[in-house]
């Protein structure tokens, strides 16, 4: 069976109607905020996912082929359940939320290949969900504006993958722009570009290739545990259960009814929001050297406050602090694994990588995967064929 599809694809892959190129993200700075009514300042990057379309005539029959995974998905639009196999879910939750908006989804056959690494902080869902919510939106003319996208695979994460996610990564593969980051307001979902020029520096990310299996829970349970934290803070002080409405000063205060582990968990993302706020000054000034101060002090808050780092993250961020030409580094993404974003001088990059995949493998007997990334555009139709 699985080999009559893939015989079939290959033979119809002159013949597809659309090419999207959907992109993972970085974050500068702002983790675990976006959930948190909180500030973020993510980018999309030039690492992307490159989807081409057809509709198949079928009224719920779909295809997706996955080169990278070397497998075919096979839906039935009438019949949606959760799949077993990990990218699957991304997309059953996609094709799930789209039929609960709109009644205009039709069978296609969908082929797709990534040069994102995936599962390393960098958003590979995120770019996989919104370029099959934009595809599917041209090809059957669905009329789902972006914002529409970006919440549905926030959604379908919610919903099939059981990630309790944010709205950032969908946010910043959909809407990111060539050289620049996005101050994004989780709360009022008002953003604003920001220039992001770096030369002399660039933006190296250091893959651990290691992601902590309990991420998935430890996420939701960071979540709850934030949650149930503001609660305590809001209901003390008589406002709005908001992160935006409590202040530093608040949960010093509350210090002992929330506990050590709530207490870390609140401040922690009180100051992370801070040092958002101050990030996007830096970059306003062009102080890359401050901003690079507070991706330090950021990784210090996930560290230890929030606990979401690792120790090979932890390694290689403070592997950095003696190298001047590091002007700060930090982990990216959900956390427990994944990579480690570096604002370097472009004439170390080479030095510094050749000695940190050095000292890692010697650490943890693990090869280190670098890479050089650029903000770069969101997701976008590149092909109509036909
Ligand atoms: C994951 C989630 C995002 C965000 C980050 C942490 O990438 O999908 O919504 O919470 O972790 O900042």
């Amino acid at each position: 069976m699985e080999d009559r599809i893939k015989e079939s694809l290959k033979k119809a892959e002159v013949t597809y109607d659309l090419e999207v190129s959907s992109p993972g993200r970085v974050n500068l700075i702002g983790e675990h905020t976006d959930y948190n009514d909180g500030f973020v300042l993510p980018a999309a990057i030039d690492k992307r996912i490159l989807m081409r379309f057809r509709a198949n005539g079928s009224r719920t029959r779909c295809t997706v082929k996955s080169k990278g995974f070397d497998s075919v998905l096979v839906v039935d639009l009438s019949k949606m359940e959760k799949g077993t196999e990990g990218w699957h879910n991304y997309v059953l939750g996609v094709l799930d939320e789209i039929q609960l908006l709109t009644a205009g989804l039709r069978g296609f056959d969908c082929e797709m290949e990534t040069d994102i690494p995936v599962g390393s902080g960098v958003s590979s869902s995120a770019a996989l969900e919104c370029g099959l919510a934009f595809g599917l939106n041209e090809l059957f003319g669905l009329g789902l504006d972006r914002w529409q996208m970006i919440k549905l695979g926030q959604r379908a994460e919610h919903n099939f993958v059981g990630t309790q996610c944010g709205i950032m990564d969908q946010f910043s593969s959909v809407m990111g722009r060539k050289d620049h980051s996005m101050l994004l307001d989780c709360r009022s979902l008002d953003f604003e570009y920001i220039p992001t020029h770096m030369a002399p520096y660039v933006i190296l990310m250091l893959n651990t290739n290691v992601k902590h299996n309990l991420s998935t829970s430890a996420y939701n349970d960071r979540k709850q545990e934030s949650s149930s934290g503001l609660k305590i803070v809001a209901e003390r002080h008589g406002v709005p259960n908001s992160f935006r409405e409590i202040t530093l000063d608040m949960v010093n205060g509350c210090r002992e009814d929330l506990g050590e582990l709530r207490y870390r968990r609140c401040s922690y993302v009180l100051e992370e929001n801070q040092r958002v706020l101050e990030a996007v000054e830096c970059l306003k000034n062009n102080d890359l050297t401050s901003l690079g101060k507070l991706l330090y002090e950021s990784h210090r808050g996930q560290s230890e406050k929030y606990e979401i780092s690792c120790p090979e993250l932890d390694f290689l961020v403070d592997f950095s602090r003696d190298w001047e030409e590091v002007l700060g580094a930090r982990m990216v993404g959900g956390g427990f694994g994944g990579c480690t974003l570096n604002i370097i001088h472009r004439d170390a990059v080479d030095s510094f990588v050749d000695a940190a995949s050095e000292a890692y493998k010697k650490k943890f007997s693990i090869g280190l995967s670098p890479f050089q990334t650029v903000p770069s555009e969101g997701t976008a139709i590149i092909n109509r064929h036909g």
